[in-house]
């Protein structure tokens, strides 16, 4: 007996999200055995296409876009799964087509469906609505499902996020949705957490006793692009701190949830935030520095004068046991010398050194780097002696993981790939939910504030961003670290 059929639905299937990663995703995942048998993929969006049409649009950009082998018998297979239905999802009986196919598709079984929202954000609220109207948001029956995927930006601020979440939870319930963040998708996001609480190692240094500080990086080497208008109204603090950096640092600083699962990892995750203070202006204020790369004000859809930032560093604290005192500085930017994301745990040095060390020589204390791209791995920095020389000398080394040498016939795959597999399975772990998402943007609120206030600081195209998060971090006696550029 066949499964019930079950249906991808993507609203924006014309656009550029769809065209690079969401097909060339599921193209990979089809090509890897790890689609249901039963599972069809329907694009909407108000173009006209056929299925051919649309199909023949596809396979250039899949060519392009997909990780990994390309080849035209397994495209043809995979795209007899691909249909096109034209529509305007936001209108008044915009989605009949839709339903009348989808009914037709599934034939009075209880078909269970995944709706995708590749749309821009002001669509998510109105699709959601149009979907409960046209009776296509609440399962008819218990083994068919509905699942709605969001894309982000989720809000552009607490209220705006709180607003869309209600109007969303007026539609579907909490654990219907399935907000993205696509860095969850990363397998080396994901193995912060196998690295923290499948190994003993670590986990008993991994606090305030041990640990100095923490540092996030997140920089990107290209600039704005053609996306230039959509930046300037985002910036830094949007666009990357309050979904990426944010969950980087959860998946650092949470407790081990009992068991792998979206409630419970949901729940530790917001504990972190719950503990983050949220900074008043004057806080804000002094725990931030911004910038903007030379040129940006040129950029196509750039206002001339503006103060949009491009590059930001941020101090953070999270007051509980575990890592009261431990300053959690975060960093991201365009513009920058590297394509990089890494976390560095800088642990506390010796209390006492028996070794004298030459006049200028400061020990470099114990340094654990995750490298989550590009060059996926794991850096241990430890001191070790330095053979054959008169006196005793130290020097560092680095005790290093690669993904790319310990798995050579595993390439990682794009972030897509985990997420659409995840949310058509039903399993949310990697997902955001409502509770998390306001409070990450009650924390940055504030600091967003305190950046439209300042004027930033200009930075060189292909630099480290601005000096004044160099010296932000002087003043303690500290500077920003990088150990995954040796890799
Ligand atoms: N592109 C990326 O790399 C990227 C990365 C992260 C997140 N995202 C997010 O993903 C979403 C999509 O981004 P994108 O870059 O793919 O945008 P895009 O290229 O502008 O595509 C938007 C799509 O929405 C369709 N659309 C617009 N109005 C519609 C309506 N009323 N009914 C049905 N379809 C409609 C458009 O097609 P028609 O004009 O034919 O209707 C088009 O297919 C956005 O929320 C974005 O923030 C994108």
């Amino acid at each position: 007996m066949s499964a019930n059929p079950i249906t991808l639905v993507i609203f924006g299937a014309s656009g550029d999200l769809t065209a690079r990663k969401l097909i060339p995703s599921l193209y990979n995942l089809d090509r890897k055995g790890r689609l249901p048998d039963e599972l069809r993929i329907v694009g909407v969006s108000r173009t006209a296409f056929t299925d051919e049409a649309f199909r023949e649009k596809l396979a250039p950009a899949t060519k392009e876009f997909v990780k990994g082998e390309w080849s035209a018998e397994s495209w043809t297979s995979f795209a007899d799964r691909v249909h096109y239905i034209a529509g305007d999802a936001g209108a008044a009986g915009g989605l009949d087509a839709l339903k009348a196919d989808l009914d037709k598709a599934e034939g009075g079984t209880p078909g269970r469906r995944l709706y995708y929202l590749s749309v821009s954000p002001e669509l998510y609220g109105p699709i959601a609505t149009r979907l409960n109207e046209s009776g296509m948001a609440s399962p008819p029956s218990e083994e068919a499902w509905r699942r709605l995927v969001i894309e982000k930006p989720f809000g552009k601020d607490r209220a705006t996020a709180k607003a869309l979440n209600k109007t969303i939870l007026q539609h579907f319930r909490e654990e219907q949705v399935y907000r993205i963040d696509h860095y969850l998708g990363k397998e080396t996001v994901q193995n912060i957490l196998v690295f923290r609480f499948a190994n003993t190692l670590f986990e008993p240094l991994w606090n305030n006793n041990f640990i100095d500080h923490v540092q996030i990086t997140v920089s990107e080497s290209v600039k704005v692009g053609s996306r230039g208008d959509y930046y300037d109204h985002s910036g830094v603090f949007r666009d990357m701190f309050q979904n990426h950096l944010l969950q980087l640092l959860t998946f650092v600083a949470m407790e081990s949830p009992a068991r792998f699962s979206a409630e419970t990892l949901r729940n530790e995750k917001l504990k972190v935030f719950d503990a983050m203070p949220v900074y008043s202006a004057g806080e804000a204020a002094e725990h931030l520095v911004v910038g903007q790369y030379a040129g940006y004000r040129g950029e196509k859809g750039v206002a001339p004068d503006s103060r949009t930032p491009t590059f930001a560093a941020v101090e953070f604290s999270i007051d509980n046991w575990r890592w009261r005192g431990v300053p959690f500085f975060l960093r991201s930017g365009k513009a920058m010398k590297d394509r990089l994301s890494e976390v560095v745990i800088q642990f506390r040095c010796p209390p006492h050194l028996m070794f004298p060390l030459p006049p200028g020589q400061m020990l470099t204390c114990n340094r654990l780097s995750i490298c989550v791209q590009p060059d996926e791995s794991i850096h241990l920095d430890f001191q070790t002696k330095v053979p054959d020389r008169e006196t005793m000398r130290l020097a560092s080394s680095d005790m290093e993981f690669h993904y790319k040498t310990s798995y050579p016939d595993a390439p990682i795959p794009e972030s897509y790939e985990r997420l659409l597999q995840d949310a058509i399975a039903g399993d949310a772990s990697l997902f955001m939910g409502s509770a998390e998402i306001e409070r990450a943007w009650e924390i940055m609120d504030p600091l967003i504030a305190a950046a439209e206030r300042s004027q930033p600081e200009e930075y060189a195209v292909g630099s480290d961003g601005a000096a004044g998060a160099d010296a932000y971090l002087a003043r303690s006696g500290r500077s920003w670290l990088s150990l995954c550029q040796h890799g």
